[in-house]
Parts: C-alpha cells; structure tokens; sequence
C-alpha cells in the first residue's frame, strides 16, 4: 500500500515512539514465542482501520464454577433452583469501576466517547481505531503473520502494553498476541466439490440392509438390530408415558442440534409405519431455525435421520425442537477440524453469548465462527436470543480438543446454571481423534501415539455418552459391553467409543473420586503425564490430571434407521446421545408434573449416585495403536458410570428437591 508522506512520517514517529514504554505503563500480555508454523510478515500500515475489542475483566467466573456446583449436587439446599438468564447475565457482568476505568483511559487518550461501543451485556468495550492510534494506545507494534501451512494471514503483536493502574480492569484486547491454530483454508469459491472437507456428525454410518422383518414387538433380533423395542426393552422405559389429561406438557420439547446434515421427512415416515406406528405418519420436528439454515441442503448424511428416528419413539407424544444452524454457504465451506462450532448456535439461545467474555474469548471468534450477515449466503444480521433453550439438548457432532483454541472451548457453564443439560456423543474413534484429521495421520497427538481427547466433550459442564452394543447371541437381558468395531464403518475408520481425559480441563471434583478409584485400579499400564503442560512428557500418552469422559452411555450399534428410503443399519455414539438425552427429557417431564424444576446439569447427581444406571464391565477403547482403555467395575472412560435404568432414574430424580 503507497501512504500519503504525511501518514508514513506519522508511522514512523509511532514506531518511534512505541519503542520507549512509559514507566507508567505494563505489559499486560506477552507472547511466549511463536509457533514455527508463522511467520512475521511486513509491519500493519498505519492508517489501517482495526476493529479494537477490549475485554473487560468478569466478575464472578470462579464463582460461576461452585454455583453450578451448588444447584446441581443433590445434597445441596440449592439443588435445581436454577438462575434465569437475566440473572446469570448479571452475575457475569464486569463491576461499573471497572467499565468507567478503561473508558476513561481510551476518552482521555482522544478517543470520542460517541466512538465507543458498551455491549449489553456490559462485557467488553469497542471501537475502531488506525493502526497507528492502536499502537500508540497499547505501546506496540502491530505485524502481518502468515501460517506456513494455509497460508492463512493474520495480525497481531508480540507485546501489548497498559497503564498499570487498569490492568486489573482488563481481561484482553484484541486485536493483541493471540495468533490461531491453523484456520480455514482459504475459500475458493471455484474449487471442486470434494477439496473440502465436508462438514460430517460423528457417525461411522454403515450401509448395511438389514430384513425388513421382525417388527417392533419381537425382541428375539436386538443383537442384529436395535429397534425402538430394543431401547425399550433395554433401558425399562414404559411405552406410553403417562400424562396428566393425557396430554404432554407444553414447555418441555426436546432440543436437537443439526449443523449440515438434514433430516428427510420421508424417512421418518417411513421410519413410523415400520417400527413405531403409534407416531402419525406427518409427525415432524418444531424448527428453531438459526442465522438461515434451511431444511434441505446437501448434505443427507443421516445424522438428523438417525438422531430423530431414536428420539421420538422414546419421548413423543412430547415435541422435538430442531435446532438446525448456519446457512448453506458456511455448512458447505466449513471446514472439519478448523472451523468453529456451536457459537451462533450458543448466541441464538441466549442473545448474552454473542457479547459475553470468557477466558479471553468475547462474542463469536471472527477467525473461526461464520460472519453475518454473509454476502455468500444468510443476508440477516447474526441472531442473538432468538430461541429460549430446551431443558434437553443433545448434539451428536464434534472435533478434537487440539483443533480448536483453548480459549474457544469454555463456553458451556451458562446453559448449566440455567437448568438445561446438554448431552454430546462421546465420539467414535476411541481415545484416538479422526484418522484423517490433522495434526497427524492417525488422529492422535505428538508423534501420533499421544491420545487426542474431543472438543467439545471434555468440557465440564457436559454429559458425554459413550456407546454400548448387544453382543450376537444375547439378548436385551444380557449385559451389554462397550462398542468395538475394527472394521469400521463404510468411512473405513475403526470405531469405538470415544473416551479419555482432557489436557485442557482438570478433572473436576464430582468425578474426582470415580476417575482416582479408575486410575488406581484399573488403569492400563500405559506411560502418562500430569497437566495440559506436559503433554507428552517422558513418554507420557494421557494426562492424568485431565477432565475424564464419557460420563454415561447408551446403546450405540447396530441400529435400525429407514435413511434414502431403505432399511439400514447405522451407529455411532450418535445415537447414544439422543437416546440418553429422550429419557433424561422424560424425567424431566415428571418432574415438572410433581411441580419440580427440570434436572439442569446432571453430572454432579450421576457419579453421586451411579446405583441407577446399568454398569458396563467389559470392553474397550482402542486407538493410538493401543487396546485403549478397559471398561471396569465403576466409572471408566469408555462407557462412564453406565447405561440409563429409566425406572431407577426417575425414582432418584422424583425424589430429590
Ligand atoms: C408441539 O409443536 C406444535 C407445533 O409447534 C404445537 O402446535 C404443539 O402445541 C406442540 N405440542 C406440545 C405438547 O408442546
Ligand atoms: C437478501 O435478502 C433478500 C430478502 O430476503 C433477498 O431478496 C435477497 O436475494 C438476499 N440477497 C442475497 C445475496 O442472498
Ligand atoms: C451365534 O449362534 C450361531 C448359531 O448357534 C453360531 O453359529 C454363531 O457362531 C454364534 N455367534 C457368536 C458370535 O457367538
């Protein structure tokens, strides 16, 4: 770019200038190096317009932790007297001390109050600014960066600086030392279908014809398919749930996310009048629609078939809510692996998340998330709030922990306090990540024999679900064991359930006695490390100081779906999540009945009392050219505490307050 004489002498005199830190100034943050991966490019030009955006410091995040704590323990007084979300917004936002500081620093510095932006949520201030008045403001200086492997530009600096006295006031600025993980490719409009990867739900989906017959009522074939009978049967749910007047309650659907993969209702039709005919030919999902997704793009992967078809003969007469998300531009560029998830998706829930900070991490990330409106696609403007969420979410889609930034992960806590559960599929590549995903060929870490935990299960305010099978031969009576198939899916990837420990999060303290008594008793004798900085270290291959997953499990193979208009057999711990999900919805519907609140983050009441669900003792987690971990006696991270035993549960759940 030619700069006028005048903006280049001003640069300059910047740079200049930057250089020498008043005494009255800190660093605030300092990058530790940068990656080898990027590359120092030419100096930002000075009279380039960035987006400034300054987090300020939340109150409360700490604190955010035990309050869930405190209303999701069953002995606590608070137990369900969940926050609404005014409330929750409240308890985040940063105190007045705070946002008049940093204002006052930026209006004295010459930045015109009219310029600067307070989000609703109070969470973070921003304004536009050159780059010039930028690297005056903060005492730095401000380069291009470009990513060896995509050659993905981005900007930052290696150093920023502020008044001493505000410090305490400010989480993080941005633009700032933050450089991504490897990003999206960049878009080529003109590339061939197929130089993409497509965005694709965690499913080993199976093409496997499966005899038309027997129909629901005959047990005698759940070790080949697993037919809404089978659950039934497996998990003592009662058919018909019974209803006051007959009728479910009206502010208890369950919530589905789908993102690039679409239900056909033709199949679920199809799908009633084979297995479940008591659902009405027509029945359908409520759709809760985000930021213009449609409802038939290209990409029938039988995610949504599958999720739907296990969900509804377990909940309905109660509602589905389809929480489809992202327009078609974005499902069809995404990219696996290095695009984020579940933001817009977090954003229409609770309108909050489009401003809210979080370990460093405001709003949507600009590098990551789709952007609205999209020229390519949805022309509206990001929807925030827009739906009030289900008690219930269950989303059976994910990445690897290493593929996203840690600061992009932390978001889940709010739904938590607000009473909702989400469940997520535990993942199907066992304590591996996806073969063929980056960093490395075998979907595992480091020289490929670390294993690689998913994003966003070992978050820990999720319940993951991992998946179990009935064995040839035996029946829904017999026990069932952890889900391995080295054959794999028509994908060609082995699949078994998706469990292990986080390197992000600790292991938090209501699993903490569950995941000690596995690590001493039961743990394979494979070399570890302790703690997310030491991943890998002498030898180490998992970390024992991690968050461990899954938390339950449900049945995951051998399934009968109608998906494109045939009987098939499909599987994947896909399936185990909307399973678990339908019947923790209906527990909920009880206990709303019995004038109780909803169970809210399940965890907590699960390793307190893991009497009521069904154990699972044997099998296995292979990945990492490793047996992966063993299922035991307790909780283990291939299929958690267990199985659901609905009866139990609903009992335990009545109970408490
Ligand atoms: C289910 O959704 C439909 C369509 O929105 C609505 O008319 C019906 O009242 C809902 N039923 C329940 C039980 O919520
Ligand atoms: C933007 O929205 C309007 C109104 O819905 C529509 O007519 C128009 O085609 C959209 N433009 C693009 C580029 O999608
Ligand atoms: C199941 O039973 C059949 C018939 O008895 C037998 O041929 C087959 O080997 C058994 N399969 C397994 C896995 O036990």
């Amino acid at each position: 770019m030619i700069l006028p004489a005048f903006l280049q002498f001003l640069a300059l005199a910047v740079s200049v200038r930057s250089a020498a830190v008043p005494s009255t100034h800190v660093v605030h943050e300092k990058r530790d190096g940068l990656t080898s991966h990027w590359e120092k490019r030419e100096p930002v030009p000075a009279n380039a317009l960035l987006p400034m955006r300054i987090g300020l410091k939340q109150r409360n995040l700490e604190l955010g932790h035990d309050l869930l704590m405190e209303i999701s323990h069953p002995d606590s007084e608070k137990y369900a007297k969940h926050y609404t979300s005014e409330e929750v917004i409240e308890l985040f936002a940063p105190h007045e001390d705070t946002v008049n500081a940093v204002r006052d620093w930026l209006i004295d510095f010459g930045i015109e109050p009219k310029r600067i932006t307070h989000s609703d949520n109070k969470g973070w201030l921003a304004f536009d600014a050159t780059a010039e008045d930028a690297e005056n403001l903060l005492k730095t200086k401000y380069h291009l960066y470009e990513h060896a492997g995509t050659g993905h530009q981005n900007l930052g600096c290696e150093s920023y600086h502020v008044p001493a006295h505000i410090q305490e006031h400010i989480d993080y600025i941005t633009p700032g030392i933050k450089l991504l993980a490897p990003t999206k490719a960049k878009r080529d409009t003109n590339a061939k279908r197929g130089t993409l990867i497509q965005p694709s739900p965690l499913q080993p989906f199976k093409k496997v014809r499966p005899p038309t017959k027997p129909l629901p009522s005959d047990l005698a074939t759940c070790d080949q398919f697993i037919t809404p009978a089978c659950i039934r049967a497996l998990y003592n749910i009662p058919e018909i749930p019974e209803y006051p007047g007959g009728q479910p309650r009206t502010d208890n659907s369950l919530g589905i996310f789908e993102e690039g993969d679409f239900y056909n209702g033709g199949d679920l039709d199809q799908f009633f009048q084979t297995y479940e005919t008591r659902i009405p030919v027509g029945t359908r999902p409520v759709s809760a629609f985000i930021d213009g997704a449609v409802s038939d793009g290209n990409g029938f992967g039988g995610e949504s078939d599958l999720d739907f078809e296990l969900a509804y003969p377990i909940v309905y007469p109660q509602n589905i809510t389809l929480y489809q998300t992202d327009d078609s531009y974005w499902a069809n560029n995404f990219v696996f692996g290095s695009s984020g998830l579940f933001n817009t998706f977090l954003d229409a829930l609770d309108g909050s998340y489009c401003t809210y900070s979080a370990f460093g991490e405001t709003g949507d990330d600009p590098n990551l998330d789709p952007k609205y409106p999209d020229p390519n696609g949805y022309n509206g403007t990001l929807q925030c709030g827009v739906y009030k969420p289900t008690n219930v979410i269950s989303i059976s889609y994910g990445f690897q922990e290493s593929d996203l930034p840690y600061y992009y992960q932390q978001r889940f806590l709010k739904l938590g306090l607000q009473g909702v559960s989400v469940f997520l599929a535990s993942g199907d590549n066992g304590v591996s990540g996806r073969p063929y995903l980056p960093p490395v060929g075998n979907g595992c870490l480091g020289d490929g024999t670390i294993f690689s935990p998913n994003f966003p299960n070992t978050c820990p305010y999720l319940t993951n679900v991992g998946a179990t099978k009935v064995n040839k031969n035996q029946t829904v009576y017999d026990p069932e064991t952890a889900v391995v198939d080295l054959e794999g899916g028509t994908w060609g990837n082995p699949f078994s359930s998706g469990g292990g420990f986080s390197n992000i999060y600790p292991t938090p303290d209501y699993q903490r006695d569950a995941v000690s008594q596995y690590l001493q008793n039961h743990a394979p004798d494979y070399p570890y490390y302790y703690g997310s900085q030491n991943i890998g270290k002498n030898g180490g291959i998992y970390n024992r100081l991690g968050r461990g997953f899954p938390d339950v499990a449900a049945n995951g193979d051998n399934i009968a779906v109608i998906f494109d208009g045939f009987a098939q057999i499909s599987g994947g711990t896909s399936a185990s999540s909307p399973i678990f999900a339908s019947i923790v919805n209906r527990i909920n519907e009880a206990r709303l009945n019995a004038g109780k609140r909803t169970v809210g983050f399940i965890n907590p009441a699960l390793y307190a009392n893991p009497h009521v669900l069904n154990d699972i003792t044997v099998g296995r987690n292979p990945g990492c050219d490793t047996y992966g971990f063993l299922c035991s006696q307790g909780w283990d991270p291939v299929t958690g505490l267990g199985t659901p035993n609905y009866p139990k549960m609903l009992n335990y759940f009545l109970e408490l307050p």
